[in-house]
């Protein structure tokens, strides 16, 4: 796909600018970056609050031959995506916890919405958004996050500039997007995996607990339950046991 990044200064959401661009027939590569966002979407109808000009928000317009069950796999190669960026940036090791979001020591750095218009057989197109905390500081942090959060800033000592943190993501999910198109979805499993840690760690999802097992071809976890079954988990969250047994 060709890169192409607008930067804008305040929007509602990129994902909705994305998402009006994609109607309007913008190809697939172009990307919308905010410094501001005043209606930021977290997934599951969360919110998503960011003290302006700090950190990265960022939607890609994406125009996928694949199936709508496949969907689900653009949101873990963007989170893959984003934690080479992370990487490159100096941050030491970056995980993954499904769906999609890139923690560094427990702690969340970047989350990614996922959003696919479909119709019965096929994408018209996916916009994937990222938030990933640049510059944040540990006082712009909510104190009642679910999941404690972290930054580039703090994990590194050192501030990074936006737009390039943009242009790294968008040139890492641009080469793992080119294998897909190459050599399909079959190597993503296995590339998000080796990034989760959870694998074989009792698991607690809203209606089944579990020990991790993986992920499948779609993009659905896997949880392995007390009588052997192996049960798949296609939306929601998950937390680990041993996380809600201390609070
Ligand atoms: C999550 O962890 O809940 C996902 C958060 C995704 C936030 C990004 S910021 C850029 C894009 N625009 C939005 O409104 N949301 C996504």
């Amino acid at each position: 796909m060709d890169e192409h990044l607008i930067i804008c200064r305040e929007v509602g959401s990129t994902q909705d600018l994305a998402r009006e661009m994609a109607l309007s027939g913008e190809p697939e590569g172009t990307a919308v970056m905010a410094l501001t966002q005043t209606h930021g979407r977290g997934r599951m109808g969360r919110s998503w609050i960011s003290p302006p000009g700090r950190n990265l928000a960022l939607s890609v317009i994406l125009r996928p031959t694949l199936a709508p069950s496949e969907a689900a796999l653009l949101g873990l190669l963007t989170s893959i995506a984003v934690a080479e960026t992370v990487e490159s940036a100096g941050v030491p090791e970056a995980q993954l916890r499904w769906p999609n979001d890139v923690l560094v020591g427990g702690k969340k750095i970047a989350g990614i919405l996922s959003e696919a218009t479909v119709d019965e057989k096929h994408i018209e197109f996916v916009i994937v958004g990222v938030g990933l905390n640049v510059n944040s500081q540990e006082a712009d942090f909510p104190k009642d996050l679910r999941t404690p959060a972290t930054s580039v800033l703090r994990c590194t000592g050192v501030e990074s500039d936006l737009e390039g943190m943009a242009r790294s993501v968008l040139k890492n999910l641009n080469s793992l997007y080119r294998q897909v198109k190459k050599q399909g979805c079959g190597f993503i499993t296995e590339l998000w995996e080796q990034r989760w840690p959870h694998r074989g760690v009792r698991l607690i999802h809203e209606r089944i607990t579990g020990w991790g097992h993986g992920i499948d071809t779609n993009g659905a976890l896997l949880l392995r339950t007390e009588d052997g079954r192996v049960e798949r988990v296609t939306s929601g969250e998950v937390i680990p046991a041993h996380l809600i047994d201390a609070s």
